[in-house]
């Protein structure tokens, strides 16, 4: 008895979708991709219906050129516009749960455009649309253009650096050699020491923080 209400159940649900069609569904928004990327267009049915002996067609831009045919349980792959050749699939796994969405390989910046996901069961007819946006290696470039802005920045904060550092040197070693009297504070070889390794390049602002106030000790314990 159970058995029976679950088929009268599905022979019911059988015969509305047949009547009306299920939904085909796509994303609102559009999808963003770089040229060379691979791509899937989401497509499916509300609610899902095995489509596997259907026809499914993926078409693309104002003309219509099909990119993908699903046709007699196969890719048709004679009615398929040549641009897209053996760049187009649909999941046969996917067809069974009404996922038709379109995997698309290596997408071009003239793949860019709508896309129009449609069914055909018996005479009815429903689609949805897609929208694919494809870029020039748009993140690549930018992504670039930012490092080579850091590399730019570091290496002008480098050199600002060094140049202040030398002159900071220069200053302290002159007055590093008016006031070097006491015993406990060798000045003279400890900042030919550090000029060493400034010149090199490595100043950092906690090293010139530390140098400072070495210095300012010995100065208060000179006098
Ligand atoms: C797709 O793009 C067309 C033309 O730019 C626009 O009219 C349409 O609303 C868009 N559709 C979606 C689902 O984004
Ligand atoms: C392409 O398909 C749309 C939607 O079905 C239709 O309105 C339009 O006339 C078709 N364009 C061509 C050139 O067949
Ligand atoms: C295939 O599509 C391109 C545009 O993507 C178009 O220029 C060409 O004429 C189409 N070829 C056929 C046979 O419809
Ligand atoms: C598509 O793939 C088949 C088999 O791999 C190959 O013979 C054919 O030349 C390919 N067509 C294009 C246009 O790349
Ligand atoms: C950027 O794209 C170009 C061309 O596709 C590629 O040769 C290069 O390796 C990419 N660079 C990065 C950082 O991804």
């Amino acid at each position: 008895m159970k058995g029976n209400g679950a088929l009268v159940v599905y022979l019911m649900a059988q015969a509305v979708i047949a009547s009306t069609g299920p939904d085909v569904v796509c994303p609102s928004q559009p999808l963003l991709a770089s040229v060379s990327e691979n791509v899937i267009l989401q497509c499916h049915l509300v609610p899902p219906v095995d489509m596997r002996d259907m026809t499914v067609e993926w078409s693309h831009g104002h003309f219509n050129y099909t990119v993908l045919l699903y046709q007699d349980g196969k890719d048709n792959f004679k009615e398929e516009n040549k641009t897209f050749t053996n760049r187009t699939s649909v999941s046969y796994q996917g067809l069974n749960k009404g996922d038709l969405s379109l995997r698309l390989f290596s997408v071009q910046l003239s793949d860019s455009g709508t896309y129009r996901c449609s069914i055909h069961i018996e005479k009815l007819q429903s689609s949805c649309y897609v929208n694919l946006s494809v870029a020039e290696n748009k993140n690549n470039r930018s992504e670039h253009q930012q490092n080579t802005d850091w590399e730019n920045n570091r290496k002008t904060e480098i050199i600002i650096y060094c140049v202040v550092g030398i002159v900071i040197i220069l200053i302290l070693i002159a007055v590093a050699c008016r006031t070097e009297k006491g015993p406990e504070c060798e000045f003279r070889s400890f900042l030919i020491y550090k000029l060493r390794s400034y010149t090199m390049c490595k100043i950092h602002s906690h090293h010139m923080f530390s140098l400072l106030s070495y210095l300012s000790i010995c100065q208060v314990s000179t006098k």
